[in-house]
């Protein structure tokens, strides 16, 4: 990752169906990545948008009996409203129908074309629908496809092969291009067998919802030559190269692992064509799955996530998601570990340390911090184990393990839980009440350090925690909590679900 700068992207979605759980979750992780790297001082930029061209939006519209753009127009409010309701604040929005998109398309096609990496050339071959491309006689019989055709065409074909050994090589000699490692292992696996030229042109006659080739106007481009593009042409690649310097390579395009080829073969080829260098580093998670099963709209399992922030709140959403899922392995969706997790480890782990605290500072220090006094080896250990978290939180976020961060954040809310009972400051406060104002002031500062760390991911809830603290800023240093300072009144942070 580039120190000075952060670049990230999501996927852009189709806008053939309504967003589910799993494309709130990459749009979720990119978020949490993106506030961690503001928090630490880092300038960066989050892109998201959707991927509108292609066959299945032209047959989602068809069904509807709708132009695509059409479709594409009432879809994307969808998108952007569910992206407002997650609190996700994204940089830009992009949508290949955007005019400053196919612009660069074009652009890129043509120089493609002019460098002699496009030619023309009849195919002969198996074409699934579903998946919009030729597929070979094996994957074929493996059953994994449906609607397919044998096709006879004139098409425009990109020359990937040519670029094969420079992306072997390249993924050999940067480590971190491609994450997690087995991913890597994966491509490099696939690369061994000669690759194939991509066909990157749909005739009209077919297909005719997407971008024109600008040097045969019988064609569209394929969607994916099309989509790709989209994380250059958002920061003004061949428009203005003082932004695009000022953001390009991305840090991490973030994808699930369904996407791994286009992103690790297709794209790097096609950067390398037009001679522009290759992102830091492809990051690919794993799947949601419903109890056994991927997500899909056709197995009608999928989990809506407007139902899940209506029933349990925004910031418990993007908790669980954030906590259950260890990044690049596949993870279970269920209501009923949700609930267990949220129970757990909001409401009685963190929520529960608010309240605590709060209530017997009110009770009886006129509802404001108290005053420190001497600090036993316990006050020390709540303190230094609070500083060193800083730094391991900070080591897991920017090695992506983002599961572990929040453990060790919440661990470390349970030794404060443990200490608050070692200590039981509501006795104390009855023969030592300076001792017992030391353990209250020391519980909340580590409370205040805990929800700060945890903004990223919680940036509601922590925040209603650090107003009802009377501590604003996110300081991460030891000592943020104002001795004297009034607390405020708050809810239950997180009230338990049955
Ligand atoms: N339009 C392409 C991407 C083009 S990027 C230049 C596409 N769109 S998609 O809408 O079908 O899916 C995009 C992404 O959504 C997946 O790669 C993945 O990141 C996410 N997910 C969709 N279903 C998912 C799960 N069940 N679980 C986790 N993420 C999944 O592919």
């Amino acid at each position: 990752m580039n120190g000075k700068k952060f670049y990230i992207t999501t996927p852009i979605y189709y806008v053939n169906d309504k967003p589910h759980i799993g494309h709130a979750y990459t749009t979720i992780l990119a978020d949490v990545l993106t506030r961690f790297q503001k928090k630490s001082g880092i300038s960066s930029y989050f892109l998201t948008g959707l991927d509108e061209h292609g066959q299945k939006v032209q047959q989602a519209a068809e069904k509807q009996g709708i132009e695509p753009q059409r479709h594409c127009d009432e879809m994307a409010p969808r998108f952007v409203e569910l992206w407002e309701k997650l609190h996700i604040s994204y940089d830009d929005f992009i949508r290949t129908t955007e005019e400053r998109h196919k612009t660069i398309v074009r652009q890129i096609l043509q120089e493609v074309y002019d460098r002699g990496d496009i030619y023309e050339d009849e195919y002969e071959g198996l074409y699934s629908v579903t998946e919009e491309r030729f597929i070979t006689e094996k994957e074929a019989e493996s059953g994994e496809f449906r609607d397919i055709k044998k096709l006879k065409e004139k098409n425009y074909f990109f020359k990937m092969s040519y670029y094969q050994q420079k992306l072997i090589d390249h993924i050999n000699s940067n480590p971190g291009f491609i994450q997690p490692e087995h991913r890597k292992n994966e491509v490099l696996g696939f690369l061994q067998k000669p690759l194939n030229d991509l066909c990157i042109s749909r005739p009209k006659s077919r297909l005719n919802w997407g971008i024109e080739l600008p040097f045969n106007s019988d064609y569209v481009t394929y969607v994916w030559f099309d989509a790709l593009i989209n994380y250059v042409s958002a920061i003004g690649f061949g428009k203005n190269e003082d932004e695009f310097r000022k953001w390009w390579p991305a840090s991490y395009h973030l994808i699930g692992k369904d996407i791994l080829t286009t992103h690790c073969v297709y794209w790097p080829t096609m950067l390398m064509s037009i001679g522009v260098e290759l992102p830091d580093s492809i990051f690919a998670h794993g799947w949601w799955l419903s109890g056994e099963s991927k997500m899909s709209k056709s197995l009608g399992n999928v989990i809506n996530p407007i139902d899940l922030i209506d029933d349990y709140g925004v910031d418990p959403v993007r908790y669980y998601l954030m906590r259950e899922m260890v990044l690049g392995q596949d993870a279970k969706f269920t209501v009923d570990s949700f609930i267990k997790r949220y129970n757990s480890d909001l409401a009685n782990d963190f929520g529960n340390l608010l309240s605590r605290v709060s209530t017997l500072m009110k009770k009886n220090y006129d509802g404001k911090i108290p005053e420190t006094g001497d600090l036993t080896i316990s006050e020390e250990d709540i303190r230094t184990t609070g500083e060193s978290l800083v730094n391991t939180v900070e080591t897991k976020i920017s090695s992506m393990e983002v599961n572990e961060a929040i453990e060790e954040i919440l661990q470390y809310v349970r030794k404060v839980n443990k200490y608050m009972e070692e200590k039981a400051p509501w006795k104390l406060v009855k023969e030592d009440k300076e001792s017992a104002g030391t353990v209250l002031y020391t519980a909340g500062e580590a409370l205040r350090i805990s929800a700060v760390l945890l903004s990223p991911v919680m940036p509601n809830r922590t925040e209603i925690l650090l107003e009802a603290l009377n501590a604003y800023g996110g300081d991460l240093n030891w000592g943020g909590l104002k001795p004297g300072s009034e607390l405020k009144d708050h809810k239950p942070l997180f009230p338990r679900v049955k």
